[in-house]
């Protein structure tokens, strides 16, 4: 049994699903949406709180600021009201209708950037108003997860370690990036503990983190217009750029079977299991990370009219996944 007072005290670790009946290749997905901000970006969200007040830059009058694509402002969400702060989210018209209403469900308040910035994009824009409101009004606290090591340290000290626990012989760990904080957290403990673990990172086609020519992106979560500031390319060891389409397709893959998951983690199974296809890995032990649960994507990634606008009519059609029989054993009658 587990008894919590706050609502970030509860966050499931250990909860793996085997993708191989799935795919066809043995990866083990690691669940990170199953506490009450419903993705990874809790663990993230109260370790950069956290250092604040042991810093003593958070006083009762304070108003914590966030630039955020959504999961990262419901998690800040969680602890202001949990601790009593105010908090203000400036996202982008990409943020989910559902995670704003959840965000101020939980009292805090939210700024929608609808225009991007000619050469950041929206989030060289939202980090622009941020500036702005900072500069306004010295109440305002922006923890900053681009820069902001405890963004990376929480996965150093939590994520990190759980995977190793479970999976000593890992060869190989694929990570979304968005910030980068998972990816960099992540390898960060595997290269000081000297592990041979092949690091992947996995990003969306059109996201300028590993150098690529910007494009449309609409899946919020990976990918950026700006690139990480707190990336350090020397200890990624690949890197697989996936379109969205193809993100969509592994999405509803798993959703046949019953699993929704988040746009991300469809961009990153997606990304692992070409990665898979193309190597020998019969004998690899391979895990990736699910940053968020479906619920949240209901009126995009799986709303037909929203795929079809975007990625055209056919998109759905060829996953390479035939639809599943009914379990019922057939019976002549
Ligand atoms: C759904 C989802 N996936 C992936 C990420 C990327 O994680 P990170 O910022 O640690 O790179 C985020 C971050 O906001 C997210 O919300």
């Amino acid at each position: 049994m587990s008894v919590i007072s706050v609502p970030h005290a509860y966050n499931e670790d250990e909860l793996y699903v085997d993708l191989q009946p799935i795919f066809g290749h043995s990866l083990f997905l690691k669940c990170e949406g199953f506490n009450f901000a419903g993705s990874i970006k809790l663990k993230a969200a109260a370790e950069m709180v956290e250092a604040a007040d042991r810093k003593g830059a958070l006083t009762p009058g304070s108003i914590l600021v966030e630039s955020s694509s959504g999961n990262l402002g419901v998690a800040l969400s969680m602890i202001a009201a949990s601790k009593g702060y105010r908090f203000v989210c400036v996202t982008d018209s990409r943020c989910n209708l559902s995670t704003r209403l959840l965000m101020e469900a939980l009292g805090s308040e939210v700024h929608v950037i609808a225009d991007p910035d000619a050469a950041g994009g929206f989030l060289g824009a939202r980090l622009d108003y941020v500036r702005a409101l900072c500069a306004s009004d010295d109440r305002y606290v922006w923890l900053n997860q681009y820069t902001n090591p405890g963004n990376w340290q929480a996965h150093y000290r939590t994520t990190a370690p759980a995977i190793a626990r479970q999976f000593p012989q890992l060869d190989v760990l694929f990570i979304g990036a968005g910030t980068t904080g998972t990816l960099m957290g992540c390898a960060r403990y595997f290269r000081d503990r000297r592990r041979r673990v092949r690091v992947v990172a996995v990003d969306s086609l059109g996201s300028v983190t590993f150098g690529g020519p910007p494009g449309r992106r609409m899946i919020p979560g990976l990918g950026a217009s700006v690139r990480p500031p707190m990336l350090d390319q020397t200890l990624v060891d690949e890197v697989i750029q996936v379109d969205e389409a193809d993100t969509i397709r592994a999405c509803h893959r798993l959703a046949r079977r019953g699993f929704l998951f988040g746009g991300s983690t469809g961009t990153v199974v997606s990304g692992a299991m070409s990665w898979l296809a193309g190597h020998d890995a019969r004998a690899v032990t391979a895990v990736a990370i699910a940053p968020d649960l479906g619920e949240r994507y209901l009126d995009t990634i799986y709303q037909t009219n929203w795929i079809e606008a975007i990625y055209g009519a056919g998109v759905l059609r060829d996953d390479g996944d035939a639809p599943v029989q009914a379990a019922c054993p057939q019976t002549a009658s």
